[in-house]
């Protein structure tokens, strides 16, 4: 039971009260334990001296990143400190040992604090940013912090930071699209990438080790997570066609690859009433969908994201969605669409059924394929470990990719693969 406080939080205490938080709440999700010594980095490290002015509850959520930079015209976030909770997972899963050489590309200073932390006075942190703003701020940070081991730098991460290599760890904390050639010829042997990085258009964070034929990479992991885009010469942007075009109500589609769309026919489907089928498979109202949305865009074909602003949805022109990207799929003629929508269950009013709208001539059509999968993954891939994740150079040649879907980058093709073993 929670003793009521009789006295003002003090920093200290609302550090330790957000570690135990995350402690406890990763147990209750059935998630590995925190590495020891990346809770004690989470205890050590003052996370309110890096979101200065912040009162300390929002400080120390462990949910919150803090923006600390807008693209007015874009509306998109340029700069946070990013949260807690996605912050020890990634430094988890780059298992940073004493004595390491970690690069860390995008900075901000409280993760680059904690990595000094993690690597000792015999490691080495280099934290590097496109932006000057953010590198002046993450110094006079870690000045009045009294971390005196990071070197930082302005510099475009997608080369790396040569003078400094090779590195035991590259810890990347801007969404990626690509892996850069240049992290690999500064990884040291042995090395690890953690890098959230896009899978048509997902955002999954991929713990990625090499294999041994240079170029070649396999992910012993892949969490959900979201992260400020990456600027700068790796930066890319999906094809973002508007269906709905009315500000305060647009709908779109984000095509990362794949199909080819007409857009003025998908306009007009939209405009016509959608036809529904339901899946059968269901879920609990807490229960994370980050499973079937990867499943979903590694097995569509047509494969796209819904995007939408609220007014279109109180208005009804389309059901409930997730705002930033419901899974979606185009037909072969790019005319009709559908998206995975919600209900609660007839049978069981706990749960929520998965079914698919579909708008266009083949509307009916594209929603059984969508319902289809889903049924797929949920008799055969629920509760499983996910796909094996690779990535290969991007001049392999056809036969010799990896069986699975391939998803082809600048420098990489990525392979998704349900049915492989993912730790084979
Ligand atoms: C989420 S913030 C980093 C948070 C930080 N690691 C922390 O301690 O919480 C992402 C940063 O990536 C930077 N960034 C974006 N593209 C970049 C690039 N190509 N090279 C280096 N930094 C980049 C942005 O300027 C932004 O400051």
């Amino acid at each position: 039971m929670s003793v009521p406080r009789t006295s003002a939080l003090t920093p200290e205490q609302a550090r330790q009260d957000m570690v135990d938080a995350l402690v406890e709440e990763r147990a209750d999700l059935g998630m590995e334990k925190l590495p020891e010594q990346v809770e004690e980095a989470l205890r050590a490290v003052p996370r309110e001296v890096f979101v200065p002015g912040l009162p300390l509850v929002e400080a120390y959520d462990r949910h919150q990143a803090i923006v600390t930079k807008h693209d007015e015209a874009k509306r998109v976030a340029l700069s946070s400190v990013s949260a807690p909770s996605i912050i020890a997972l990634m430094l988890q899963r780059a298992d940073i040992r004493p004595g390491h050489r970690v690069l860390e590309i995008g900075s901000g200073g409280y993760n680059a604090a904690l990595i000094s932390h993690l690597v000792g006075e015999t490691g080495q942190v280099t934290s590097i940013d496109i932006d000057p703003d953010v590198i002046a701020r993450a110094e006079r940070c870690l000045k009045e912090a009294g971390v005196d081991q990071v070197h930082l730098a302005v510099t475009d991460g997608e080369h790396g930071f040569a003078s400094r290599a090779p590195y035991d760890r590259i810890i990347v904390t801007a969404g990626a699209w690509d892996l850069s050639p240049s992290w690999e010829e500064q990884l040291a042997v042995g090395g690890r990438v953690v890098i959230p990085m896009r899978v048509r258009g997902l955002t999954r964070c991929l713990t990625l080790e090499r294999a041994e034929e240079p170029g070649y990479w396999r992910s012993l992991a892949a969490d959900m997570c979201g992260f400020v885009r990456m600027q700068g010469v790796g930066e890319h942007w999906e094809r973002m066609p508007l269906l709905h075009q009315e500000e305060g109500s647009q709908v779109g589609l984000r095509l990362e690859d794949g199909p080819q769309v007409d857009v003025d026919a998908l306009r007009r489907a939209l405009t016509q009433d959608g036809e529904t089928v339901w899946a059968g498979a269901c879920v609990r109202a807490d229960e994370p969908t980050d499973a079937l949305d990867l499943y979903l865009a590694s097995t569509a074909d047509g494969w796209a994201l819904l995007t939408a602003q609220r007014g279109a949805i109180t208005s009804k022109l389309i059901r409930p969605v997730v705002l930033m990207g419901t899974p979606a799929m185009v037909d072969e003629e790019g005319e009709s669409f559908s998206y995975r929508a919600l209900r609660r269950s007839p049978d069981d009013e706990e749960l929520y059924e998965f079914g698919a709208v579909g708008h266009g001539p083949a509307g009916r059509r594209v929603a059984q394929n969508m319902v289809d999968l889903i049924g797929v993954w949920d008799r055969e891939h629920r509760g499983g470990p996910g796909p094996r994740i690779d990535l290969v150079p991007i001049d392999t040649a056809a036969e010799d990719l990896p069986t699975g879907r391939v998803v082809s980058k600048r420098h990489t093709h990525m392979i998704l693969n349900w049915t492989a073993n993912p730790f084979e």
